[in-house]
């Protein structure tokens, strides 16, 4: 026996010596270039450089890096970084190090690789990694922007603005071997694109949004493989994305439109004899808007007539005499930018669980899952029969789709059969949010078997896992990420249903920071900063929605805020300072824009919009059929957050070099600091304001509440919540941010978890005990009135996740040492959870922490990646009763003993896997 197993440790061990050369360091992995794998056409100048370290050693952390960067494979692999040789550079960094080579231009190619040298050993050259260069400069385009500037006879273009989609085509030749293509296009509002009847790349609605006045996103695909010598074919097909906005002649004062969806494109060819060429858009083009994709809007859905399509419209042999020429038509006014998040792709695929037969020839699909995307169906019959598909997030009483709570859009699918056997088909530039689909006319009695889900979000990458002991908190983290995934639309919308899906900034501003736990959501976020940016007027003001598609500038402190949350969040998470510091000056310019308009002399900020919105009504009953759209400004809020953002401008500043403004933040903060305590606290009720959950929680999160008096609050607190609220919430979008961690962090992880793990009203469980399979955006989802009433928002998930992986897992980056360079690990334990199971794929490796506890025992399974180091609190009676593997704990190279401190060992570890064990 003994031997048996001594020898698969030999051969275990072997397969690791093998697999990590070099003393245990492998080549250096995942090699990102601004946190993307390989990205194509970026306009970065300084791009920053990432990669992981993998070791079967403990404590391993970089002493050193190299690494070089070379214009062609070819120098690459003889060692020459003729664009950047770093030399050895004595750093530990190994997360977005700047390139800091020979400056790069246009459409430049990129291949890299880097070695490092650990404290265990050097490694060995990673493989070779690729960026490539964008167009850096307007005058880099020598393509006109084309397409139809004006409605067809056919397109309605009235309340519905739907337009048919513009196909657009061009032969060409090539007629010398190609040694490289590449294609840089924008297609607005979204396009798709062929070369020779194939398509280019797998995303869709792409590209990514924006407010075309201020900037655009163009895509860049390597395209050499799909041409062909000699005669080639490029098509593009338009459809009306938020180019040709959903509902633009409803209030043009509020809603913001571009004009007819147009494209502009640019194949650059160069060829093996080193010549080149430059295919772009011009008037040479031909379009039609009369081809099967009849109509399309996002908010009403796609009508396809298959009978109109036009078999090879896309290939070089296709006839387009019926076609017409292009026109140049009016140019955006945006910057073009290149986009440096990914577009959207299909992500998943479900199966219907249920189908059942209405009466009059309908049908109702049943997803099993509320999810955002689209069906797409197997059909067969004759030529003319039309599906008709309408999508809705509920059912009625009689078992019907429920559509109230769309309010006007029709979310309507109409696909008309060519008729010449089984024909398949899935919309292009629409998306629904649904769970159940009416399907009418469809030809033959539809089975499951017809249909597939669709699941459609930005291709980002899922970092994290969540399990629990307990299942409602499972099914609670599993809504949540349905939620979060579903409302990434290459910008965070807040819903996907309604005639609404717009980025409204005070959803995310806590929410971001907990999505980061699930998805590597870096380069939405980063993108979005810049929208948020974009959309700030001159004189400061900063709106509610960005990209600004809906002209909302109310001037509040919360909305407009989450511009400095989510710099935070992507400081704190991934560690990137670059948007903080090309930020500061506008969010300085933003907070100085509301002090001096609305802050009083005794530092009172007296402007707010929407309270804390949507607090749950006090019962279920009170809030049935009841609108929940309603404003309750709140100075108390918009002066806590004043305070709170001049903490995160003090941190801001002091990165972004603006040394004097961290005094004049710091002296700040104590003034309104002393104005809310005047103002705001009430010796009577030891509280503040009205003495709600939220006011009290803003007030000691914060730091607001004088040390005396911090108990008194909390104990006002949990009055509130245990005597009020029997054990409840009671706490709308703003208060729900803040909730969890203010219990935890003040030792009532208790009542956090009692809160976390209700099954009455309001709460996440009551959501999931009344069928959600999403998160609501009311905590009376079932009994509020339809007007405003999404069943996929993620605003109420407030600091939830945060709370499960930061308290519950005890995963948590050290925001002295962001990016989890330090990972500061501190379980919370709670009686009636016996395990948590979480990883978080961090910018350093997968960090992972399972602990299981009995009533005497606790045993933890942590790993640390390389390069980085934990400060872990192991719950335990006494530091004798910890053992790490087989043996007691001692002081060692790997494990540092800090302290023993209400009932937790303090450890610094350095990276590697532990299992610890205790006695409670
Ligand atoms: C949106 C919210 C948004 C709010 C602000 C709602 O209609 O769906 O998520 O934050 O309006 O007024």
């Amino acid at each position: 026996m003994n031997t048996i197993c001594q020898k698969i440790t030999f051969i275990f061990n072997l397969i690791i010596l093998v697999s990590l050369p070099a003393f245990g360091i492998s080549e250096p992995v995942e090699l990102r270039c601004e946190m993307i794998e390989n990205p194509v056409g970026i306009d970065v100048k300084n791009p920053g450089l990432s990669w992981k370290i993998i070791s079967d050693k403990r404590s391993v952390y970089q002493i050193s890096y190299h690494i070089l960067v070379a214009s062609s494979v070819e120098k690459l692999d003889n060692n020459i970084g003729d664009l950047w040789d770093s030399g050895d550079v004595k750093s530990d960094q190994s997360h977005l190090v700047q390139y800091n080579g020979a400056e790069l231009k246009s459409r430049k190619d990129c291949y890299w690789k880097v070695k490092v040298i650990t404290n265990k050993g050097e490694s060995e050259w990673s493989e070779t990694a690729y960026w490539s260069m964008g167009l850096l400069h307007y005058k880099d385009w020598y393509a006109r922007w084309i397409g139809f500037d004006y409605a067809f006879p056919w397109d309605d273009d009235s309340f519905h603005s739907r337009l048919s989609a513009r196909y657009l085509r061009k032969v060409f030749k090539a007629d010398k071997p190609v040694k490289q293509a590449k294609v840089y296009l924008m297609g607005l509002g979204m396009y798709e694109l062929y070369f020779n009847g194939n398509r280019i790349g797998n995303q869709v609605l792409a590209p990514a949004p924006t407010d075309y006045h201020e900037n655009i996103k163009y895509n860049v695909f390597d395209v050499t493989s799909a041409l062909n010598e000699g005669e080639n074919a490029v098509g593009v097909i338009l459809g009306n994305g938020r180019y040709h906005t959903m509902r633009q002649h409803y209030k043009p004062y509020k809603i913001k439109n571009f004009g007819f969806p147009k494209l502009l494109l640019q194949l650059e060819i160069e060829y093996a004899d080193g010549s080149k060429q430059i295919i772009k858009t011009d008037n040479s083009w031909k379009g039609t808007a009369n081809g099967p994709l009849i109509t399309n809007n996002e908010y009403d859905g796609e009508e396809y007539d298959a009978r109109k399509e036009m078999p090879g419209w896309n290939t070089v042999n296709f006839i387009d005499s019926s076609w017409i020429q292009v026109d140049y038509v009016d140019q955006p006014d945006g910057k073009y930018e290149a986009q440096m998040n990914p577009n959207m792709k299909v992500m998943e695929t479900i199966k219907p669980v249920g189908i059942t037969n209405l009466s009059g020839g309908k049908y109702i699909l049943d997803m099993g899952q509320n999810m955002v995307g689209w069906l797409k169906i197997k059909v067969e019959g004759n030529a003319g029969e039309k599906v008709k598909l309408r999508f809705a997030e509920i059912l009625n009483d009689k078992g019907g789709i429920a559509t109230e709570n769309l309010r006007d859009a029709m979310c309507t699918d109409i696909y008309t059969l060519k008729g010449n056997g089984i024909e398949e088909w899935a919309p292009r530039f629409v998306y629904h949010g649904f769970r159940y689909v009416e399907i009418a006319g469809f030809p033959g009695v539809p089975t499951v078997d017809n249909f597939i889900g669709e699941v459609v979000y930005d291709a980002i990458p899922q970092t994290g896992s969540f399990t629990t002991s307990n299942s409602l908190i499972n099914k609670i983290y599993k809504n949540a990420t349905w939620s979060i995934k579903g409302n990434y639309k290459g910008m965070p919308v807040d819903c996907p249903q309604r005639n609404e899906r717009q980025p409204w900034l005070g959803d995310r501003s806590t929410g971001c920071y907990g999505e980061s736990f699930v998805y590597d959501n870096s380069t939405l976020y980063a993108k979005w900063v810049d929208d948020i940016g974009y959309a700030q007027k001159s004189d400061g003001t900063i709106p509610d929605v960005a990209p600004a598609f809906w002209r909302y500038y109310s001037d509040n402190m919360t909305w407009p805020g989450t511009y400095l949350m989510v710099a935070d969040m992507l400081y704190r998470q991934y560690g990137d300072t670059e948007p903080l510091k090309t930020h500061y000056a506008s969010m300085k310019s933003w907070l100085d824009y509301m002090k001096d308009r609305y802050m009083t002399e005794d530092y009172i900020l007296t402007k707010d919009s929407y309270g804390d919105w949507c607090v749950p009504p006090a019962t279920i009953e009170e809030g049935r059929g009841k609108s929940a759209n309603v404003k309750h400004p709140s100075k108390l809020i918009s002066t806590a957050y004043y305070y709170y953002y001049s903490g995160l401008m003090q941190r801001f500043a002091r990165i972004a070099g603006c040394d004097d403004d961290v005094e004049y933040y710091a002296n700040l903060a104590e003034k309104i600091k002393a104005g809310f305590n005047q103002v705001f606290f009430r010796e009577d009720q030891m509280g503040y304001g009205d003495n709600t959950l939220t006011d009290n929680l803003l007030a000691l999160q914060f730091g607001l509440v004088p040390e005396n008096k911090r108990d008194d609050v909390l104990n006002t607190i949990v009055t509130i919540i245990q005597v009020k609220n029997d054990g409840h919430l009671s706490t709308g979008l703003i208060g729900t941010q803040w909730l969890m961690r203010t219990l935890s962090e003040n030792g009532r992880s208790d009542l956090a978890y009692r809160i976390a793990t209700n099954k009455t009203y309001p709460g996440w469980g009551y959501m999931v005990e009344n069928g959600a399979t999403t998160i609501w955006e009311l905590w009376n989802g079932n009994t509020a009135a339809a007007n405003m009433n999404s069943y996929n928002h993620v605003m109420m998930l407030g600091d939830l996740i945060i709370w499960f992986y930061e308290n519950l897992a005890g995963i948590k980056s050290d925001p002295e040492d962001p990016g989890f360079k330090n990972i500061i690990m501190k379980p919370e334990l709670q009686d009636g959870l016996d395990h948590v199971n979480a990883s978080y794929e961090s910018p350093y490796g997968k960090i992972k922490s399972n602990w299981t506890r009995s009533k005497q025992k606790f045993t933890w399974n942590i790993t640390v990646p390389a390069n980085s180091g934990a400060r872990i609190y192991v719950p335990a009676k006494s530091l004798n009763s910890i053992k790490e593997g087989k043996d007691k704990i001692t002081e060692n190279k790997d494990v540092k003993v800090v302290e023993f401190k209400d009932n937790r060992v303090l450890l610094e570890i350095g990276s590697g896997e532990y299992r610890f064990e205790s006695k409670l």
